[in-house]
């Protein structure tokens, strides 16, 4: 009998050093230390064994029970050491992998030249003011000298709201940023009636006129206005500020011209030009063979406007000044329809 236990230990041992996962070795302890086992047999059977056997039997029964355990215990640890070693190896997470890209987004081609157009005039002095889109019709008319009828309104068509609005003064939507130098001043003025504050401010936004829309005007479109008022500002202020203005925008080379204009709430008015970039001055078909390209319209503050803004035009002078961000985003990228700025297409803005 103890050397049947001996043999049990030695094959138990040996079948044990042949197991190579944790199923193999389930079924190695079923078979070796299961119920119906031979040694388990053993200690069923030690009741039948002539008493003086008993002792020393199941002591050695015992001694192999334990021995196949601790070795069924270590086993399993060595077992596990393995599979995680061998996880590891052959699941190992790549964390170099590049990850898929979010698609970015950007900023619209007008917001960004809106962007740099505030950025030169904010080193220059001039703050940011927002005024109203929808707007009454004294300040977007009557108030910059364009009185009721007036031929120059033939230019701005405009969107007139339908409601039960004075019938001299209905509401539509600003045709541009111009009743923003009313507002301004008014507030400007108000902190010190007898003797207002100088102003330097621009005022960016969209406007909107009800015009054919074609490859060249929009019925929306956004425009950036500039107002400098001050007792001591002259007409050379506005060509130095606005050449300046040329030469951070389009590159210190570029060359500028002013052209006599009308506005009827400046005077003089001029439009300005610059040497056409793309050909350098030699005429092209993006600035019509001219050699030059329009930018903006300005003029000094007409009197009845600075009086209507709060301020004497005995004692105080301005200049003020308007662009078209599309346009000069139009002639910077060459883009050949204005339309594209607001029809959504992603195949054109993600181009900027
Ligand atoms: N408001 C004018 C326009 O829309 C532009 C302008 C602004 C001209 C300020 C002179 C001074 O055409």
């Amino acid at each position: 009998m103890l050397e049947k236990l001996d043999q049990i230990e030695r094959s138990a041992t040996s079948a044990l050093s042949n197991v190579e996962d944790e199923a193999a070795l389930e079924e190695w302890r079923v078979t070796y230390l299961g119920r119906s086992s031979p040694l388990m047999r053993i200690f069923d059977g030690l009741g039948q064994l002539p008493k003086e056997e008993r002792p020393d039997i199941g002591r050695r029964a015992n001694e192999v029970k334990r021995a196949l355990e601790t070795a069924q215990t270590k086993k399993g640890e060595v077992l596990r050491q393995g599979a995680l070693a061998k996880s590891l190896q052959t699941e190992r997470l790549d964390v170099t992998l590049p990850g898929r890209a979010a698609p970015l987004g950007r900023l619209h081609p007008v917001t960004k030249t809106l962007r740099e157009i505030s950025r030169i005039f904010a080193e220059m002095g001039f703050q940011v003011y927002r005024s109203r889109d929808v707007e009454t019709d004294d300040l977007n008319f009557q108030l910059l000298n364009f009185p009721p009828h007036h031929p120059a309104r033939e230019m701005q068509d405009s969107f007139y709201m339908i409601g039960d609005y004075p019938e001299d003064n209905p509401i539509l939507l600003r045709t541009h940023t111009s009743p923003g130098q009313i507002r301004a001043m008014r507030e400007f003025a108000a902190t010190n009636p007898e003797d207002p504050p100088p102003v330097r401010i621009i005022l960016p936004g969209m406007c909107y006129r009800y015009e054919q829309v074609t490859a060249r005007s929009e019925i929306q479109f956004t425009q950036v206005e500039g107002l400098a008022v001050g007792k001591r500002i002259t007409l050379s202020d506005l060509k130095g500020t606005l050449s300046d203005f040329a030469r951070r925008m389009f590159g210190q080379q570029v060359q500028t011209r002013f052209r006599a204009s009308h506005f009827p709430f400046t005077e003089p008015s001029a439009e300005m030009d610059i040497e056409c970039f793309v050909c350098n001055g030699n005429g092209c078909p993006v600035c019509k063979r001219t050699g030059w390209l329009e930018i903006l319209g300005c003029g000094m503050v007409h009197p009845i406007v600075l009086r209507n803004g709060g301020y004497n035009p005995e004692v105080y002078a301005g200049f003020a000044f308007g662009m078209g961000p599309e346009r000069i985003s139009m002639l910077r990228y060459r883009i050949e329809d204005i339309r594209y700025f607001w029809a959504n297409d992603l195949r054109f803005l993600e181009q900027f």
